[in-house]
């Protein structure tokens, strides 16, 4: 297996969708700006890069979304203001937010599909691989989820994208993909090396319930790949039907990460990551979890 020589550096973040599944919550605001407990989904992903070695962040937005950029940008009269409070460790933490990683912004135009939003960040990332993190996905894993994927990538010399086992009435909702087990490494099953990909198909025609869940290690020959794509599934170019090329072309691994996925972009699932990251909470936990057990459900 040959060896990427180029350390990973950068990641793309799409957040140009039109969030239709959260309206009214997203009329006027970023569906990436949600929060989940005190901090918005977008800076879940975020901080998943920097604790991931990638310092260079590329967000890909579209009309309506300046309040992600006014939220990674610096804040001095809220630092003031905190501190002239004696709230001095959250105009810390407010700080550290603009200074612990270096964003570009650029925009779909647009809403042509997640493969396209994609193709917008080329110019930025130019000719290095780069990682793709889905802001509505939550992964809680150690290491992070995106780490995973380049240590794979690293030992692989291919890209790499995170899939973990979904219900099979549920694989409209996903790209799944259609892979074999590689032998002789440490992450023994968990490493597959895929054959083809589809995405959301129908239970009956999807080729396996491995379903892909938004994070993905990709070499800049995938930006080819997406020019080469039409549209698929919902008139969109995709991803998954870029990654179709890149497997057939340059070979693409799936590594079934140690972690757990929220789907935070849908309803359910956003419920899901508020009520276990609030029980994580270091000071609301306890008390939450008073709460909810005084509910008697
Ligand atoms: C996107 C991708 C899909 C992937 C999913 C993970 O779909 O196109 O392949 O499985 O993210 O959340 P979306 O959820 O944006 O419709």
């Amino acid at each position: 297996m040959t060896r990427p020589s180029k350390r990973l550096r950068k990641a793309v973040l799409p957040a140009a969708g039109l969030g239709t599944r959260f309206l009214p919550a997203t009329k006027a605001q970023p569906k990436e700006m949600l929060p989940v407990v005190d901090k918005p989904l977008i800076q879940y992903a975020v901080e998943e890069c920097l604790a991931s070695g990638l310092e260079n962040i590329i967000i890909v937005t579209g009309r309506g979304k300046n309040a992600i950029e006014d939220h990674f940008d610096a804040a001095p009269e809220l630092e003031r203001f905190l501190e002239e409070k004696g709230k001095r460790e959250l105009a810390e933490q407010v700080r550290q937010l603009s200074n612990m990683i270096q964003f570009s912004y650029t925009r779909q135009k647009e809403p042509l599909g997640l493969g396209h939003a994609v193709l917008c960040a080329r110019e930025l990332v130019g000719d290095e691989p780069f990682a793709v993190l889905l802001g509505d996905v939550i992964i809680d894993g150690t290491p992070p989820a995106t780490r995973q994927l380049i240590e794979a990538f690293e030992a692989t010399g291919t890209g790499v994208i995170a899939v973990q086992e979904v219900a099979r009435e549920q694989t409209r909702m996903y790209g799944i993909v259609d892979a074999q087990p590689t032998a002789g490494t440490h992450w023994g099953e968990r490493l597959l090396r895929i054959r083809t990909l589809v995405e959301k198909p129908s239970p009956e025609q999807a080729p396996s319930t491995l379903g892909v869940t938004g994070r993905y290690v990709l070499p800049p020959e995938i930006f080819d790949c997406i020019e080469r794509t039409r549209q698929g599934a919902l008139g969109e170019i995709q991803l998954t039907d870029a990654l179709v090329l890149l497997a057939q072309q340059h070979g693409l691994h799936a590594l079934v990460v140690d972690g757990t996925t929220y789907d935070a972009g849908d309803k359910l699932g956003f419920l899901k990551a508020t009520v276990e990251f609030g029980l994580k909470n270091p000071e609301l936990g306890a008390a939450f979890r008073e709460y909810l057990r005084s509910l008697k459900l």
